[in-house]
């Protein structure tokens, strides 16, 4: 598996662009399984979990190929040959579930398996369970396998959300569109994810309202069409880049960045000391003093702190003055960059969904292991500012979420390279 190393101590200048989002790529996909028609997705980013979900959606029978080095997605589910989501793709990626909703919906059965994906907590499927309960199907768990049939087709309905999950909005938000009737989704997930599907959805014909509030209104349509959509920037990279200069001191600007898409992130930097400022192509980031000041967090659904960028902000705050708090409150098992950060000198302190960072003046390089896609990055960007080498190894769950990190961390002056494993 290889690594990236890292030498720190150089501060950043320049511009990195940022990719379309991951996540919101991911649930645009499978909408292709609700039409007859393509869709073509445009701002696509270049991530193994991108070709994961295009081996998923091939295997059933949809047809997908990729433009202009894998930036445009050309999708078509004319002829779809089965509604089986395999273990053996499932289990690589939990974003896998997004077929599920479409399936029923286009089909009136789906076979999914339960996900697997990052290594951060339970992540049960209870909610999405429910959710399309109640628009009729019935879901049955055999095998490792949901089993879910709507043998008189999916009737619209009130969906009350236990809790607001991405994913279960995202399923049943585009089960909705071809359902029978109106669906009511309460206490539905906002994140901008959301909107740019709901977008994608109403070009497709789908008549949808309220998407970005916590009640989203779905009127079901026959048939959905085909559509061209630009995929929204990717929050999180952004966030993720943004702390580059913070940690490694300069000033960068993170092309095609927009405060709106990362409010909660920016307030919480403002306070540490940190200058953001929205130019016309994105986002200047710098600190305003030789250090950063600690602050608490506290990670929610959106428009909240999100908890993909809970680990990037940690290796900030790790030499920053003071005693952070940080407390997760999405993901039960999310803090494993913790053990790794403190093995480059960072004083922490974890208690169940809370992390005490008490700031050192600098990290020393050492090798560390990625554990998680998000817990990856952070230690490349605490190895951008320590003492030394850092080592990141088993970056494989990077690659899932950042497209070329080394090359867009070099190219503003990060000594940063990737060691090819055996
Ligand atoms: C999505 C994102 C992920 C992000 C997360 C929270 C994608 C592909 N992934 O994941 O990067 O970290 O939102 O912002 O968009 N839960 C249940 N039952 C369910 C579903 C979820 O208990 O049926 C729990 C989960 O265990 C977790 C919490 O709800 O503790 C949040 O999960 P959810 O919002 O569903 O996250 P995902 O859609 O999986």
């Amino acid at each position: 598996m290889d690594s990236i190393i890292v030498r720190g101590g150089r501060p950043l200048s320049g511009q990195i662009p940022i990719a379309g989002a991951k996540n919101a790529c991911l649930t645009l996909m499978p909408a292709t399984l609700l039409s007859e028609e393509p869709l073509t997705l445009t701002n696509a980013p270049r991530l193994s979990d991108i070709k994961t979900m295009t081996l998923l959606l091939q295997s059933l029978g949809a047809e997908v190929s990729s433009m202009q080095g894998g930036k445009v997605l050309a999708l078509s589910s004319h002829g779809l040959n089965g509604a089986r989501a395999d273990y053996d793709i499932v289990r690589k990626m939990r974003a896998s579930n997004l077929v599920l909703g479409p399936l029923l919906a286009r089909l009136g059965e789906a076979v999914v398996s339960l996900p697997g994906g990052c290594a951060i907590g339970a992540r049960p499927m209870d909610i999405h369970i429910d959710a399309l309960t109640a628009l009729g199907a019935e879901i049955e768990l055999r095998d490792g396998y949901l089993h879910a049939k709507a043998p008189g087709g999916l009737k619209g309905a009130l969906v009350p959300l236990r809790f607001a999950s991405v994913g279960a909005t995202e399923n049943v938000l585009m089960a909705a569109t071809l359902a029978k009737g109106t669906t009511v989704i309460e206490n539905a997930a906002r994140e901008p994810e959301i909107v740019d599907l709901a977008d994608c959805l109403r070009r497709m014909g789908a008549q949808i309202e309220g998407d970005g509030t916590s009640r989203i209104e779905v009127q079901g349509v026959d048939r959905l069409g085909g559509a061209t959509h630009r995929v929204v920037t990717d929050r999180i990279e952004l966030g993720t880049y943004m702390l580059a200069p913070v940690i490694a001191g300069g000033e960068v600007e993170c092309l095609g960045g927009r405060i709106a898409l990362v409010e909660a992130f920016v307030a919480k930097l403002r306070l540490t000391g940190v200058e953001v400022t929205e130019t016309a192509t994105g986002l200047t980031v710098r600190r305003s003093g030789e250090l950063t000041r600690a602050v608490d967090v506290v990670t929610e659904p959106f428009p909240g702190f999100p908890t993909d960028l809970q680990a990037q902000m940690m290796a900030m705050l790790c030499t920053a003055e003071g005693t952070s708090l940080l407390e997760e409150r999405i993901f039960e098992n999310r803090f494993m960059h913790a053990p790794e950060l403190m093995r480059m000198g960072a004083e922490i302190e974890v208690h169940g969904g809370q992390a005490r960072v008490t700031g050192v003046p600098r990290l020393k390089g050492a090798p560390v292991m990625a554990t998680d896609l998000r817990a990856s990055v952070s230690l490349i960007l605490a190895g951008l500012a320590a003492e030394g080498q850092t080592q990141v190894n088993r970056v494989y769950h990077l690659d899932r979420g950042y497209e070329h990190v080394e090359d867009k961390l070099r190219a503003v002056g990060a000594d940063i390279e990737r060691v090819p494993g055996s």
